[in-house]
């Protein structure tokens, strides 16, 4: 019987996992909260579900006859929809909600990093006392970064000397409802992400992706889920070495090691200081992004990764061809703080895939937005994303550009900046700066 793939996730991420699976030998199906259109026109049925009722998502693997599924967003994996597919004898490429702590609890992890000696680890504090936090502001001699340990989408996060002075740093532990907190010394360096393909306790590494959190140009304003990243021909970017990658990768094979029986994708976002990668976070999931850097250079077939995992078997090699990406996102108007929701996108899919030529490469991928009977609607997130893929990141970042004027992107918001020669020397002096080159 052909495998039957469930997809849960609406997103880009889920976007390019779809697109990834698309030319394999399985049949897709897909479920998300919002219906995306990409996904949609991929899948032989997409059903609306709560894609954090493990009930509902359980009752549609089985309407499908699921075989394997894919947990996309990190949402599901903290409601244990891992767990519930698992129970119900489907097997899942996501871990479970226990093993997800990894990225849903930061409390957790930094803990977890200390007790099994994981290398990259920051000096840190875990509070519950928003006093006791605040003294610790006050006493520690340096800069603080202050994480609330739950899930925040990436927002939560304020860093003391860069986004806030120690006393709004204080102010925000005091009005912030979260029960409780992570302060952790601030890394100074360029950030980086790893995605592992896991299972069995094998431990499969993409190239490496540059992220770009904040939401406007210059990496000026508020934090966001990512307004784009780019990545290069090889496994590195254009300011680290190959040492540098391999030292983040030892970080990943020590996490995995220590988690025992982890499944899915861990997603190491590491911050290149001057004594080498260190860890900012984890994630249970690809990025978002990421996955729309990752996913159209594996030459490996998806599938075959899942299916081996599935089994028990040993994953196959990753093989990823020597191309680099950049991927810039177009967000409603006013996110994230106040974003639009309801306004009508038109995108021209077909003018975006006339860009490509014999070397390049446009991809379009649509993200939180909801395809309704009259058109497709923007919701608090971003909308879609345009990659370029091309052999090096110049001409990556030029097809993107060219995408997304085609594309059409009134009324939303782009950083152009991602990706071009003059963020990416910034990005190279600043390291080579810390490391006193
Ligand atoms: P997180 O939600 O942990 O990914 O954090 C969001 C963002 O906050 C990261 O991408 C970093 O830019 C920043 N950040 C988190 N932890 C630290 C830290 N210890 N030092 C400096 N920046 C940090
Ligand atoms: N790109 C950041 C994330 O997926 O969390």
């Amino acid at each position: 019987m052909r495998e039957h793939v469930l997809l849960i996730g609406g997103g880009g991420r889920e976007h390019a996992i779809a697109r990834a699976l698309a030319d394999s030998e399985c049949e897709l199906y897909a479920c998300a909260g919002n219906r995306n259109p990409g996904i949609a026109g991929l899948a032989a049925d997409f059903e609306s579900v709560t894609e954090t009722d493990p009930e509902a998502v359980v009752a549609y693997a089985e309407e499908v006859d699921a075989t394997i599924a894919v947990v996309g967003p990190e949402a599901p994996l903290a409601a244990g929809v891992a767990d519930a597919l698992e129970a119900a004898g489907v097997y899942a490429f996501g871990p479970r909600e226990a093993e997800a702590r990894i990225e849903t609890d930061k409390a957790f992890q930094r803990r977890f990093m200390l007790e099994h000696g994981v290398p990259g680890c920051p000096e840190f504090r875990t509070f519950d006392d928003p006093e006791a936090a605040c003294a610790f502001v006050d006493e520690y001699d340096g800069d603080l970064a202050i994480k609330p340990a739950g899930l925040t989408g990436g927002k939560g996060v304020k860093v003391i000397g860069d986004q806030v002075t120690a006393e709004e740093g204080k102010a925000y532990i005091r009005d912030s409802d979260h029960d409780r907190l992570v302060l952790e010394e601030r890394l100074v360096g360029e950030e980086f992400t790893i995605q592992a393909f896991v299972a069995n306790g094998d431990v499969r590494t993409a190239p490496a992706v540059q992220d770009h959190k904040r939401a406007y140009e210059g990496d000026e304003g508020p934090n966001t889920g990512g307004m784009g990243s780019y990545s290069d021909a090889g496994r590195e970017l254009p300011f680290m070495t190959e040492d540098d990658y391999g030292a983040a990768v030892d970080v990943l094979e020590a996490t995995v090691d220590a988690l025992e029986g982890y499944k899915g994708i861990l997603y190491g976002q590491f911050m290149l200081t001057a004594d080498g990668p260190k860890v900012v976070e984890f994630n249970a999931r690809f990025g978002d992004p990421e996955a729309m850097n990752t996913l159209p250079v594996l030459e490996t077939d998806l599938l075959e990764v899942l299916v081996a995992a599935r089994d028990r078997e040993p994953l196959p090699e990753l093989s990823f061809a020597d191309r680099a990406t950049v991927c810039k996102y177009a967000v409603p108007a006013g996110y994230p703080t106040d974003p639009e929701a309801g306004a009508r996108v038109t995108v021209d899919e077909a003018a975006v895939a006339g860009v490509a030529d014999g070397t390049r490469d446009a991809l379009l991928y649509y993200a939180s937005v909801d395809e309704r009977e009259d058109g497709i609607y923007t919701t608090t997130s971003r909308s879609f994303a345009v990659v370029g893929v091309a052999d090096s990141i110049a001409d990556a970042e030029a097809v993107a550009e060219d995408a997304l004027a085609l594309a059409g992107e009134e009324g939303l918001r782009v950083r152009h900046d991602i990706g071009t020669e003059a963020l990416l020397q910034r990005r190279i002096d600043h390291v080579d700066r810390l490391r006193g080159d």
